[in-house]
């Protein structure tokens, strides 16, 4: 964790023109900045920037924040990558805490093996750009291929020379070490002597999501020869393939922007697609996908399309490990490029817009391209039709997210017609195989839980935190965890003319038994104390830089939660209707149109946009808390209603019951939904 005063350091820096100035063109307008949203497409600005509030806004989508939250949601870091950026930015060293001696090494090893590839990156392009030998070998059969000067340089592409230990003997001259070295598999040991891995091949480095280089893969030139087309890095405390994708840190922004993700096979499909002006494109290296890639995807869209060459051995891996796609409720869709071309060779024969066009029209449904290959393969024959049918109702059976009832029905309709069976019976057997995981499932859970605590409890020890924090930071307990953030993140903000959204959360939550956690309770008893004390000293910083490590843990946990908060984003945006918004937009844009205010400021105030999405979160995180007690006395009541009792006593238990049950009712009504997290 970073410490609190190197926290405290970087605020102190920060300059939120400066920062979202170098990511998003600003004008000034008034006392505030304007410029084009960089997280919606637009063609008039509505992205605010106010220097004095320290906040950004955008009255096109709704997205705002402060100059941290820009860094976590522009650049998909988490809060602590973001603050690490930060730092780097303005030249503050990271001093970090609850660190054991051994996660210490490790990160030094990361350490040392980003900056080796950073300089190997940097000879290997100055081989290519720079010497005889790159040029007339690596740079001509890079632009014979149609690689331009320009897309070679943004992806930092290089040449290795054939020279058996050209690089080996500059890092050595620079006194790296020797065994890092082998680690990056840039230097081999062959007999005791190091020597280059890689010899006259072009190479291709591969970036984290943040731009540092991961590793590398390094394309044979000659064809004539025996080694292998590409030599890839080796596992190693940084490179881990599972979890990466080639030219994600140059999609991420065009994948968001798009909300959909171009996954192809090779390196040169993706540079290739770039250089063509197609930016939200990434490559798995033609293996099947993993989890972690998977959920690097899910980060920023739920729309996959995959872009194969039409050959059978790419797609087949492909398709491996899609039922977890599906699970994940990620839209898989799959596009096969005709005629033995790939993506790269078929950009370059046809261009950009055909391309593209290509893509959108003939775009299938995985789901629907497993079943006519399954169905060829099967042809006449009956038993293997019958197989089909169960893999199909099998492969539905994980679309099982309540969110996605409809596209279930959806499928269960179309294979039961290309499969030509009964609807009805297609359904049964979906469900059938819904109810035999979740059987299993149960079975499975005790041992589950077991495993978990376990886990916990090793995790607990590893990250330093007491097992108390670790609890309170990992485990349950969201609902209130989700008013303190809220109270944290808005506290001091004004609820009305009269109250802050403090105040307002306080007189809300008269009971405190409504809280469990006690670090929770600890945290709100003393924000109602100094605010009652100075109004203006209650706010998050008070307890992000508080002494007490168990408060300022929690408090930077709560404002460090971008899964919960996307999930929180999730519930929030399904309940608001799509229509809302529309009419929200068309509002804005003729209010523009209108009256052009020169201040943005009065924009700003004009159409309380911010506040009323604040009201709208504070009112939510209450009632979700509330309706999660309520929950829980009902079935207090009920335990209790089912011992002896008098007449009288069952009558008083009963009325509770209803009383409750009416609670749950409106509450539940209130938030749109009965589901509690
Ligand atoms: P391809 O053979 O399609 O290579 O393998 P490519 O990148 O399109 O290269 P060109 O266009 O023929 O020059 C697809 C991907 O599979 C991985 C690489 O990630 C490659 O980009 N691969 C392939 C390897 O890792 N090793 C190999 O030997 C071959
Ligand atoms: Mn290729």
């Amino acid at each position: 964790m970073i410490s609190p005063a190197t926290i405290q350091q970087i605020q102190g820096r920060l300059d939120i023109i400066d920062v979202v100035g170098s990511f998003v063109k600003l004008k000034k307008r008034g006392s505030n900045y304007l410029g084009l949203c960089p997280f919606h497409n637009e063609k008039t600005p509505s992205f605010t920037v106010s220097p004095g509030k320290e906040i950004y806004k955008c009255f096109g989508c709704g997205r705002s924040g402060n100059t941290i939250s820009f860094i976590m949601e522009h650049e998909k870091y988490s809060y602590v990558e973001a603050l690490k950026w930060l730092a780097a930015r303005y030249g503050i060293e990271v001093e970090e805490t609850f660190r054991t001696d051994e996660q210490k090494q490790v990160q030094q090893a990361a350490d040392s093996l980003y900056i080796i590839n950073s300089f190997a990156q940097q000879f290997f392009t100055r081989m290519l750009l720079e010497t005889e030998e790159g040029q007339d070998i690596g740079l001509s059969y890079l632009k014979e291929r149609g690689f331009r000067e320009e897309v070679i340089k943004k992806f930092q592409l290089g040449y290795s020379p054939e020279q058996r230990d050209a690089f080996t003997r500059e890092a050595i001259a620079k006194q790296y070490n020797p065994e890092l070295l082998v680690k990056t598999g840039l230097v081999a040991n062959r007999n005791d002597q190091l020597v280059d891995n890689y010899r006259g091949r072009i190479i291709f480095p591969i970036h984290n999501h943040s731009g540092k280089v991961l590793g590398f893969g390094a394309r044979i030139l000659k064809t004539n020869d025996k080694a292998p087309k590409y030599i890839n890095t080796p596992e190693n405390e940084i490179y881990v393939k599972s979890r990466l994708l080639y030219g994600s840190y140059f999609a991420r922004q065009a994948i968001d922007k798009a909300d959909e993700c171009l996954l192809v096979e090779g390196y040169t499909d993706v540079v290739s697609l770039h250089q063509a002006g197609i930016e939200n494109v990434v490559a798995s290296g033609g293996t099947s996908l993993t989890p972690d890639q998977l959920r690097l995807i899910r980060k920023y869209t739920n729309n996959l399309t995959i872009i194969y060459d039409g050959d059978a051995a790419g797609i087949k891996a492909a398709l491996r490990g899609l039922d977890l796609a599906l699970e994940e409720g990620l839209n898989v869709k799959l596009v096969l490029i005709p005629d033995k071309e790939d993506p790269d060779s078929y950009v370059n024969k046809v261009g950009p817009a055909a391309f593209l066009s290509f893509i959108n029209a003939n775009k299938k449904d995985v789901i629907l391209f497993q079943l006519e290959v399954a169905l060829k393969d099967a042809g006449n024959d009956s038993t293997r039709k019958a197989e089909v049918v169960n893999r199909m109702a099998e492969t539905i059976s994980r679309i099982n997210k309540a969110e996605d009832f409809t596209k279930q029905q959806d499928y269960i309709k179309q294979c039961a017609e290309i499969l030509k069976v009964d609807e009805n019976g297609l359904h049964t057997l979906v469900n059938k195989f819904i109810r035999d995981r979740i059987t299993a499932q149960e079975r499975k859970q005790p041992f589950e839980d077991a495993a978990r605590n376990e886990e916990n409890a090793r995790r607990a020890e590893e990250t330093g935190y007491d097992e108390n924090t670790f609890n309170l930071l990992f485990k349950d307990e969201l609902q209130e965890r989700e008013v303190a953030r809220i109270l944290l993140e808005y506290g001091d903000r004004n609820w009305d003319e009269h109250q802050l959204i403090a105040e307002h959360i306080f007189e809300e939550m008269v009971d405190e038994s409504l809280i469990d956690n006690q670090t929770v309770l600890q945290l709100l008893h003393q924000y109602r104390n100094v605010m009652h004390q100075d109004r203006s000293a209650a706010n998050k910083n008070y307890f992000i830089y508080h002494t007490d490590t168990k408060l300022s843990s929690l408090a930077v946990s709560l404002l460090n939660l971008p899964h919960e908060e996307s999930e929180h984003w999730r519930r929030e945006f399904s309940q608001s209707t799509g229509y809302q918004q529309q009419l929200f937009r068309l509002s804005y844009e003729d209010f523009i149109n209108k009256v052009k205010p020169d201040n943005s400021e009065d924009l700003m105030n004009y159409l309380k946009i911010g506040e009323d999405k604040t009201h709208e979160e504070v009112t939510s995180a209450i009632n979700y808390l509330k309706l999660r007690k309520i929950k829980r006395l009902l079935i207090e009541n009920q335990l209790d209603m089912e011992k002896e009792h008098s007449p009288e006593q069952f009558r008083m238990l009963s009325e509770t019951h209803h009383h409750l049950k009416e609670m749950e009712m409106a509450l539940s009504q209130k938030l749109g939904t009965v589901v509690i997290r």
